[in-house]
């Protein structure tokens, strides 16, 4: 049995303060990490709060984003290194926001994916077609690629260490969700994919699904077989929403 994951993307959300308020708000909570581990990604100026407030819980952090360079001239960079003196254990890659707007491709969130792993962070590496691409049955060519691209020269270990997160773009902040027989079908092709490279890692790799995943669709979504957790955004600024979620496996 794979273990589930619930990760919030709080995208460009979050000032100290209404992190502090959030976060208080998880640690209200419970959940049990037996069965789903929890872990929030809040913007980068948040991550030392985050990761102070958290530093006794079971709540991971992570970020959204990492540099594939490790220091030196980069302006706006922040490299693998500094997300670990500040408590992230996980990181976003590929995100289709940062592929959209910022032009990142297979094979940088690929590179990237390396450099993480080598740090000892957790990649969470997000593949997603567009609608075009579902409208004109391009689904799996699409996610095919994307997954071949960005686990290029993966080995069995540095899949051990790796989440995937499917996101169809066309359901991230739209409050279009997949059905969740679609969904399963998208993870059950990206766990055979993954297959090609091992099989076993494959068997045990955790593959979140993500798009407008709200509490009262998390349930029908997470009890797919090949889906093992969420990745979170619009829901993931509630506790209460996030916790609903957490607590709905
Ligand atoms: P959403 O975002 O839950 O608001 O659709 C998900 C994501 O982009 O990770």
């Amino acid at each position: 049995m794979r273990k589930q994951l619930i990760a919030g993307n709080w995208k460009m959300n979050g000032t100290i303060e209404e992190t502090k308020t959030l976060i208080d708000g998880l640690l209200a909570g419970s959940y049990d990490d037996n069965i789903a581990d929890m872990v929030i990604c809040p913007p980068f100026t948040a991550l030392t709060t985050a990761g102070k407030m958290l530093q006794e819980s079971k709540i991971a952090v992570g970020a959204q984003d990492m540099s594939v360079h490790s220091n030196g001239a980069y302006t706006a960079e922040i490299s693998s290194g500094m997300l670990l003196t500040v408590g992230v254990s996980f990181v976003i890659l590929g995100h289709s926001e940062r592929r959209q707007y910022h032009a990142e491709t297979n094979q940088l969130v690929n590179a990237k994916a390396k450099v993480a792993i080598d740090a000892g962070l957790t990649p969470i590496i997000c593949v997603g077609e567009t609608l075009e691409d579902r409208e004109s049955g391009n689904t799996e060519t699409v996610i095919g690629q994307q997954i071949d691209g960005t686990l290029s020269e993966f080995s069995a270990d540095l899949l051990s260490k790796s989440v995937i997160a499917y996101e169809p773009v066309w359901a991230i902040g739209t409050g279009k969700t997949a059905p969740p027989e679609m969904a399963q079908e998208v993870h059950r092709f990206i766990r055979d994919r993954i297959a090609g490279i091992d099989k076993n890692a494959a068997e045990k790799i955790q593959i979140l699904y993500g798009g407008s995943v709200k509490p009262d669709n998390a349930k029908s979504l997470l009890s797919q077989p090949d889906i093992d957790g969420a990745l979170v955004g619009g829901a993931a600024l509630k506790a209460d929403d996030f916790l609903k979620i957490i607590n709905s496996l």
